[in-house]
């Protein structure tokens, strides 16, 4: 009988630790483990280990329902649990494809100390296939007759809203092998269904949230294709964004134009830097991979990649065209994060521009109302070359230009009109057109976006 299961989260990162909050939430109890100690410890003496917002809230209230633990290590996360959510991180091989080494080892540990029947749930994104090669590892290892079911429920957790996603998904993808995978996993999600239900007509609508049932292949793939999507979406967008520059149109316009197709959709399509983050770079890279496996012609993919990788050539052409020289002068770089809502810097966009301008011998004042502390891990302050600013306001004195990189709520409050006698050259780059230009120009600036036309400062 199901009725309450333990859920163990193993790996508390950007992905497990919202989910296992979120499970939390819901009623379950839930045991996280993390290979790494010190953020295990971290979490369990109740701080957050990134930032997401409403995550320390949640962990706060998790962690005083008592519903929710850190386990003192993985194996006993395995023994105490009856669903497993693997959650572990998937990096990036050499040649592209998904590192999956993390996964197999948590197998290997779920096959020796599965103490009961187990459900293991593969969250993380990983090559198609990887759950049936899982299933039949821990059927070799597994010490005593215990029964390991395998299931896929990839996520669509998207850093800056992960809380939102999870608890308003549009779909939840399960990929099973058993009626019992399924009924579990249905039940572990129902709460979540069933707090949509209209109260007055007691109809259970799901919003917009629906299970799509699958095999375990299919389910890989869904996330897989899903990101590369995505991916390719925003390289097409950045794509046209180019040509609109050379023609003096205007792609947010364009942009917004298509979106009201309902067959191409208005988001993703903000032409800009390009994409970074932990997921849809390596994603995109390791589906080429796979489908080249196969001898498949991956062309499309690899463009999208070789697109976005080449996002920091136009800013430094337009820098170059919008200033007399660029050897000594000094940029205020508002914007370290890969997206506003997370101080996750991993594969940021702004990394090639910043290195950029330093190559051209330019020096930086870097802002960012979250993500100061890890880029300094990668990028350390040199007095006089690279500089952290507490405000942007700060970050712009005494510059020759601003470049928005991350379109963080705080630029839009920055007034301009004060800041712009304080720089030695009023000069504003949006590369995520998230101001209007007329305003900026009447700012007293001049105003370069990404794809859009170019507004002289006034005389
Ligand atoms: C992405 C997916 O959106 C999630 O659905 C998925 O669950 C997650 O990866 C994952 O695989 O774990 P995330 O990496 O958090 O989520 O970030 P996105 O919101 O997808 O943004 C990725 C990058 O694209 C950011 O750098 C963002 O600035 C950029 N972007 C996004 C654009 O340049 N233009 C757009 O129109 C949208």
């Amino acid at each position: 009988m199901f009725e309450n299961p333990t859920i163990a989260i193993l790996g508390l990162g950007h992905v497990g630790l919202p989910t296992a909050l979120g499970f939390s939430e819901l009623g379950w109890r839930v045991i996280g483990a993390d290979d790494l100690r010190e953020k295990a410890n971290q979490i369990r003496a109740g701080v957050a280990p990134f930032y997401e917002p409403g995550l320390q809230d949640l962990l706060n209230s998790a962690l005083r329902s008592g519903r929710f633990e850190v386990a003192l290590n993985v194996q006993s996360a395995i023994e105490n649990s009856d669903v497993i959510f693997v959650c572990v991180g998937t990096p990036q091989n050499e040649d592209g494809s998904a590192d999956l080494s993390q996964i197999e080892a948590v197998g290997r540990l779920i096959a020796e100390h599965a103490n009961s029947n187990k459900l293991v749930v593969e969250k993380s994104t990983t090559s198609v296939s990887t759950a049936k090669r899982l299933k039949d590892m821990m059927e070799k290892h597994k010490n005593l007759n215990w029964n390991i079911d395998v299931a896929v429920n990839p996520e669509f957790l998207r850093e800056g809203t992960g809380l939102k996603d999870f608890f308003e998904p549009d779909r939840i993808v399960l990929g099973i092998e058993s009626d019992s995978a399924r009924d579990q996993l249905v039940t572990i999600y129902s709460p979540l269904l069933s707090k949509m239900d209209n109260e007055n007509t007691g109809v259970v609508t799901h919003r917009n949230a629906k299970f799509v049932i699958t095999d375990l292949n299919t389910a890989e793939i869904i996330k897989h294709a899903s990101n590369s999507f995505l991916a390719t979406k925003i390289s097409f967008i950045n794509t046209v964004a180019d040509i609109c520059d050379k023609v003096g149109a205007d792609i947010v316009k364009v942009a917004e134009a298509m979106g009201m197709d309902p067959r191409i959709g208005p988001s993703f399509l903000n032409a800009g830097i390009g994409f970074g983050g932990y997921c849809l770079p390596k994603d995109i890279k390791a589906f080429s991979k796979i489908g080249e496996d196969f001898g498949i012609d991956m062309g499309i993919f690899r463009a999208v990649s070789s697109v976005n990788e080449n996002r920091f050539i136009p800013v430094l052409d337009k820098l170059k065209s919008s200033l007399s020289g660029l050897n000594g002068k000094c940029g205020a770089i508002w914007g370290l994060a890969f997206k506003p809502g997370t101080d996750d810097i991993r594969e940021s966009p702004c990394v090639p521009i910043i290195k950029g301008l330093i190559d051209q011998g330019i020096s930086v004042h870097l802002h960012d109302p979250e993500a100061i502390n890890q880029f300094k891990k990668v990028m350390p302050r040199k007095p006089g070359l690279v500089e952290y600013f507490d405000s942007p306001e700060q970050a712009a004195k005494g510059t020759d230009f601003i470049l928005i990189t991350t379109e963080w709520q705080q630029y839009l409050q920055v007034n301009l009109s004060n800041i712009r006698d304080t720089m030695s050259n009023p000069l504003l780059i949006d590369c995520r057109n998230m101001l209007n230009p007329t305003h900026v120009r009447d700012a007293g600036f001049q105003y370069v976006g990404i794809g859009r036309p170019f507004l002289d400062k006034p005389q």
